[in-house]
């Protein structure tokens, strides 16, 4: 690993253990119900072997783990020690005992090959600098006939990374350049993210990975929030943390202000703030 990387997933790791606690648990809905829908899309069978990378407190995990029963097992990984803490919480609150969760770094799994029948991974996949070579890595997890699904932002080049476009008039793309480097759009898009942006990438990409039967589905998912407020402190609670951590004070409050007011006026009275949040479902075969 180049110092780069490093010095990336050391704060990748940071923010999510500082998010731990409260992580989609602010009256906040989008993570659950893309968890979910992940999972349906995905359809893991009674007996099955799931692994899920960058399990967050277990969106998906915990619903796979009731669908493959019993007889089957699921393991989470993820980077944020703290994140691993809670999710074995939640699964001992939900009663669910078929799951593992273990600190890891995902984009290096250090996990039998042919071990698993399903792997997952929701919002997590865009945190790896490297994504496209750890999915032929998850390639050689996978026993025969095995499958991955994952989602991810749907991107485009001028749209704030992780929001949905009605935040890019809020948002000014200026205010990118309080982040590290790495996190700029330009670089964002060449490192990370140009190929999930382009479906025809992404298919070229799962199949060098050694996948076959790549299918792309943007969906949006209803999110709602109790209000603006509660909407801009969920959001300190997930990847655009990396910005406020970053923002000088002044320019903070400005933006906290400007999103507060905007997302407050798309409410109907005392009703919530609903947004759609297009987000891209991607499934595939491992070609064996
Ligand atoms: C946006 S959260 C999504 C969590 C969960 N999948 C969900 O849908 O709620 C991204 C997660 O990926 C984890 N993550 C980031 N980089 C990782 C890596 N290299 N290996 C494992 N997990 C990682 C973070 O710690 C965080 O829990």
């Amino acid at each position: 690993m180049t110092r780069d990387t490093a010095a990336y997933k050391a704060k990748v790791t940071d923010a999510f253990n500082e998010a731990a606690a409260i992580y989609d648990r602010m009256g906040v809905e989008f993570f659950t119900p893309m968890g979910r829908r992940l999972v349906e899309r995905a359809a893991p069978r009674p007996g099955e072997r799931v692994l899920d990378i960058g399990c967050g407190l277990g969106a998906t995990l915990l619903p796979a783990a009731r669908l493959i029963g019993p007889a089957g097992r699921a393991l989470g990984v993820d980077i944020a020690p703290a994140m691993v803490e809670e999710a074995r919480r939640e699964a001992g609150r939900q009663g669910i005992g078929n799951v593992e969760v273990r600190v890891m770094d995902g984009e290096h799994p250090d996990l039998p090959a042919r071990s698993f029948d399903l792997i997952l991974g929701s919002y997590s996949v865009i945190f790896l600098p490297d994504a496209r070579a750890a999915l032929a890595r998850f390639a050689r997890l996978l026993a025969d006939g095995g499958r991955i699904a994952f989602t991810s932002p749907v991107f485009a080049r001028d749209t704030f990374p992780f929001l949905p476009p009605m935040f890019t008039e809020l948002i000014p793309l200026d205010l990118l350049r309080h982040l590290p480097e790495s996190w700029h759009p330009e670089q964002l898009h060449r490192q990370l993210h140009s190929w999930l942006e382009h479906p025809a990438d992404l298919t070229a990409a799962l199949r060098r990975a050694g996948f076959t039967d790549v299918r792309i589905a943007d969906e949006p998912v209803p999110m709602t929030a109790a209000s603006g407020t509660a909407w801009v402190d969920w959001s300190h609670t997930q990847g655009m943390r990396l910005l406020w951590q970053h923002l000088p004070g002044e320019e903070a409050a400005a933006l906290r202000t400007r999103l507060v007011t905007a997302l407050d006026a798309l409410r109907e009275g005392d009703g919530p703030v609903r947004i759609e949040v297009p987000v891209r479902y991607v499934t595939a075969t491992v070609a064996r």
